[in-house]
């Protein structure tokens, strides 16, 4: 049987998450993005509510929800703010590596630490020269005993200034291409970490994002995420995961920008009654509409295939580079549609528009997405039954 709704407890969850959003979130989203604010008390509440971890297991102290709950819970708490919805998904993508890839003790050593008090995490891969070409990286890890001291540079890292625990990938072998990148958990209190830039940007301006440079940071054979040489894998099917979270975060900004074009539409009138009673506007908002549902079914699917242990590379590629031109497309029509209103700073669907350029460049740009998509397509196209 095929069946949309959902158990009285997911009901519950969700709007809990909604809840928390409008509390929490809505009251500061355009302060913060004004003023590029760090959303850390936000961040907080939502760790003491259960909202911050709810994809890690209950044995590694998070709340245990199945990926297709997360990433509903995800598209509720982006609804108010994307900016600061994703220092929650950031520290999702950072453990990724670890709950795939790492040991039991590892498990509970840092995805534990992580859960136990509020904790954050980053997703050290994209490099100055390596940003597309993930597998140029230049950062290395020298071998050296048991253990490796890794020297480099990563840029653009989310949440970068901020995390507790950092999740690095660099080579013990540039000759090796793919196969010489591992994979590292690294507590922030290790010596040789600086942060040599904090980033300003167009929009998700409560995001955080820093340049960081590794100065012979010293780790032993522990800190190793699976084997050396695995590192690349395991950031691709973090990716994969990060790559749906991004579509249920584009499926949330789309889904308010439509909502606050239905109210004006509903209520601005011009010639004699409300613009929504004309055609030229209906047509906007069934286009705007159709992207919003086909994106959520998009995001949908690829967490019920991760619920089913079902690789879901494909279905993740297609769906962020779906929702995320969705997206974009659903805040510049409501941004035309709110004409004046919606262009000014201080207008929500402003904001958005702003938001949801990055959504079509950061997990892999939309065209290297394509590509992922694309390979995969030609390996086997994708289809629900
Ligand atoms: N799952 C499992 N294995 C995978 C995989 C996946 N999803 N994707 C690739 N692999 C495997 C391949 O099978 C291959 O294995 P074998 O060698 O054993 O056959 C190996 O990994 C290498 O794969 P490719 O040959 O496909 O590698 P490539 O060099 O051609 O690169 C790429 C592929 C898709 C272009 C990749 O470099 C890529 O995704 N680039 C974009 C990087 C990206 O998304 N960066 C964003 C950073 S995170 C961010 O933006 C947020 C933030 O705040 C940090």
């Amino acid at each position: 049987m095929i069946d949309f709704s959902l158990s009285e407890e997911q009901k519950r969850l969700l709007e809990k998450a909604r809840k928390f959003a409008t509390e929490e979130i809505k009251p500061v989203a355009i302060e913060f993005d004004s003023e590029g604010t760090y959303p850390e008390e936000i961040l907080k509440k939502a760790h003491k509510l259960g909202l911050m971890y709810t994809n890690i297991p209950k044995e590694y102290g998070g709340s245990g929800f199945s990926y297709l709950e997360h990433y509903i819970i995800t598209e509720a708490l982006n609804y108010e703010c994307p900016s600061i919805a994703q220092m929650m998904g950031i520290s999702h993508l950072s453990m990724a590596p670890i709950q795939i890839g790492g040991s039991e003790e590892q498990k509970k050593k840092f995805i534990g630490t992580m859960t136990k008090s509020y904790r954050s995490g980053c997703f050290c891969l994209t490099e100055p020269e390596a940003g597309s070409d993930a597998a140029l990286m230049q950062t290395v890890a020298e071998k050296k005993g048991d253990g490796y001291v890794i020297n480099g540079t990563k840029r653009f890292i989310t949440n970068g200034k901020y995390a507790d625990l950092l999740c690095l990938f660099a080579t013990i072998d540039r000759s090796l291409g793919t196969k010489g990148i591992c994979c590292f958990a690294i507590p922030r209190s290790t010596p040789g970490i600086e942060v040599v830039k904090v980033e300003d940007k167009m929009g998700h301006r409560a995001l955080n994002v820093a340049e960081l440079k590794f100065t012979d940071v010293e780790l032993s054979a522990e800190n190793l995420i699976g084997e050396e040489g695995q590192g690349f894998k395991l950031a691709m099917m973090a990716l994969d995961r990060g790559r749906v979270n991004i579509a249920a975060v584009c499926t949330g900004i789309a889904q308010k920008a439509l909502d606050e074009a239905v109210e004006w539409a509903n209520t601005r009138v011009q010639f004699g009654q409300p613009i929504g009673q004309f055609q030229g506007v209906h047509f906007m908002l069934a286009d705007m509409n159709a992207l919003v549902v086909a994106s959520r079914a998009m995001y949908l699917q690829g967490g019920w295939m991760l619920d089913q242990d079902i690789r879901c590379s494909t279905e993740a590629a297609l769906a962020k580079c779906f929702a995320s031109d969705a997206a974009m497309k659903v805040t510049t029509d409501a941004v035309q549609i709110l004409a004046g209103s919606g262009y000014m700073k201080g207008a929500i669907v402003e904001k958005l528009m702003r938001d949801a350029k990055l959504t079509q460049i950061y997990e892999g740009t939309n065209q290297i997405n394509r590509l992922v998509a694309g390979r995969g397509i030609l390996r086997k196209p994708s289809v629900l039954f």
